[in-house]
């Protein structure tokens, strides 16, 4: 009894504080929540108190997992994108989100009943993680609640995100969202890039933040600059890892956590197994994701993936919205519902031809799967290169969609080579000190029990000092300065020179 006694006294000693914590997802984009979801459940898996504020949070009443539902007072407008390519449409739904997404969920966010509850009643809590998006609004609430605030994001970081982080920006090398070139631009795509960064900063800074400050201003008075309170988050825990995307400068409070959505597989539904089991020759999965509808892939771009698997004897699995498929093909099973995580842990999987969004480039790593990418829209460009780049696979251009294109990058990727480097490299991305999902909660936590500042003071110090402009120019002036009087020097000495040899050859 006594061993017993003392037993659950030490558990209850080492056991971590259950910490009250509050998530804040103003976005309507349902692909970012699947990212976040996993995160939050394991929150309060792990015993801290969790309330999450979102449009797509699971309803489902748990002691210590508490939902304030976004979308009870604002219908969820799915994003339900066409598939086709073309620059222009991109940074067009780009500034939609921009100018009016961020604002308009502001004021959903803030005139929440629930929501406004949260400061009427004065409720505290020991973090609050704020999902870093296209919109600030949220840390203006979390300000108002007095509580540490921890960032994530279910991408790389967004032109914004950059300058108040501390962040080096550079389009030479660093990866680019929405545009192509990976960590190789040429120059074009660098002009490219360095237009488009500088545009959505500007459009962020002087038109999304300020409508969405004044938007704050009608709730709360006494609010700073959002842009300050972004650049005061304790943590970003930053959906990325250097296995896929590459070697970046990241100053030590940003975290990264790619991958720390993915749970453990589960059995697969019967009709799959059975499907995949039986195949011989593997299966070849292709999904363009949940935002985007299959059923408006040009007819021709279609036809051609469909005489392209045609010709290979693999099974392949194909998220479709449709009953069936034009021609009925027989080697093609088609659902409109893909338990995904569970597709891709199956080894007979043997390649994943996907627009490359990265929650499922981040499962092909980790299940070894090859990927051929065919990006359309936001940050896939940067994926699917970031991708290549590591040898995870191969890219095709959605204007190339032709059937012999299509098989060409279908066997570079079920090249046996090509597999058994993909899993080295998955090899080399499971093996880490710690899980990603414990170094997000760790990082939270950590951030609840010391209240101290973390960020680089890279993103304090002026232009000038970041530059050294000034020391440089006192440099440079010493430099002109020596150079001037040393040359003075050496002509005066000629000068005595020359006066004493035209003396000694008069005399
Ligand atoms: C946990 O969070 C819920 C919802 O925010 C709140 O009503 C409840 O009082 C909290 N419980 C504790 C023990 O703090
Ligand atoms: C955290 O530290 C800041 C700055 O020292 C202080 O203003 C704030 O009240 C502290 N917050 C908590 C919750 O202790």
């Amino acid at each position: 009894m006594l061993i017993v006694i003392t037993l659950l006294l030490c558990a209850g000693l080492n056991s971590v504080q259950s910490l009250d914590i509050l998530g804040v997802f103003p976005a309507q984009v349902r692909s970012h929540f699947f990212a976040f979801q996993p995160f939050m459940q394991e929150l309060a898996k792990r015993g801290h108190n969790v309330t999450v504020i979102s449009y797509y949070a699971d309803k489902k009443p748990r002691d210590n997992y508490h939902v304030i539902d976004l979308s009870e007072n604002a219908p969820v407008s799915e994003v339900n994108l066409p598939i086709t390519r073309s620059a222009i449409k991109t940074f067009f739904i780009m500034s939609i989100f921009h100018v009016m997404g961020g604002p308009y969920g502001c004021r959903i966010l803030l005139t929440d009943e629930n929501v406004q509850n949260l400061w009427i009643t004065q409720r505290k809590f020991d973090v609050i993680i704020v999902e870093q998006f296209d919109s600030d609004c949220a840390l203006g609430l979390a300000y108002k609640l007095g509580a540490p605030v921890v960032g994530v994001t279910s991408h790389m970081l967004l032109p914004w995100h950059y300058n108040r982080l501390g962040v080096p920006y550079n389009p030479s090398y660093v990866l680019f969202d929405f545009l192509e070139g990976g960590t190789k631009p040429t120059f074009f795509q660098r002009l490219q890039r360095a237009y488009w960064y500088s545009h959505f900063y500007f459009v962020n800074k002087y038109i999304t933040q300020r409508l969405e400050q004044s938007i704050v201003a009608e709730f709360f008075d006494d609010v700073p600059s959002l842009e300050e309170l972004g650049a005061n988050i304790k943590f970003l825990l930053l959906y990325q890892n250097f296995i896929l995307s590459g070697s970046s400068l990241l100053p030590s409070n940003i975290k990264e956590v790619g991958g720390y959505h993915i749970k453990e597989p589960k059995p697969l539904p019967d009709d799959f197994q059975k499907y995949i089991d039986e195949s011989e020759h593997g299966v070849i999965y292709i999904s363009f994701g949940s935002n985007m509808r299959t059923s408006t892939l040009p007819q021709t771009k279609l036809e051609s993936i469909i005489a392209a698997v045609q010709e290979l004897p693999q099974r392949v699995i194909f998220k479709w919205e449709r009953k069936t498929l034009p021609g009925n093909p027989k080697n093609i099973y088609v659902s409109k519902w893909l338990p995904q995580n569970d597709i891709l842990a199956h080894p007979k999987i043997l390649a994943f031809f996907s627009h490359c969004g990265l929650l499922g480039a981040t499962e092909a790593i980790h299940y070894g799967v090859p990927l051929l990418c065919m990006p359309i829209f936001g940050d896939q460009p940067s994926n699917a290169a970031a991708a290549e780049e590591a040898g995870l696979g191969v890219q095709i251009d959605f204007n190339d969609l032709t059937k012999d294109n299509i098989l060409k990058k279908l066997k570079t990727i079920l090249d046996p080579q090509f597999r058994a480097r993909v899993k080295l490299l998955s090899k080399a991305w499971r093996d880490r000190p710690v899980s990603p999902m414990d170094s997000a909660i760790f990082w939270t936590e950590f951030a609840a029990r010391h209240n101290f500042t973390y960020k680089s003071r890279s993103a304090e110090v002026p232009l000038y000092q970041y530059l050294c402009l000034d020391a440089y120019a006192v440099l440079l002036l010493i430099l002109m300065i020596s150079v001037f009087s040393i040359k003075c020097l050496v002509s005066l000495v000629l000068n005595r020179l020359k006066v004493g040899n035209m003396k000694s050859k008069r005399e």
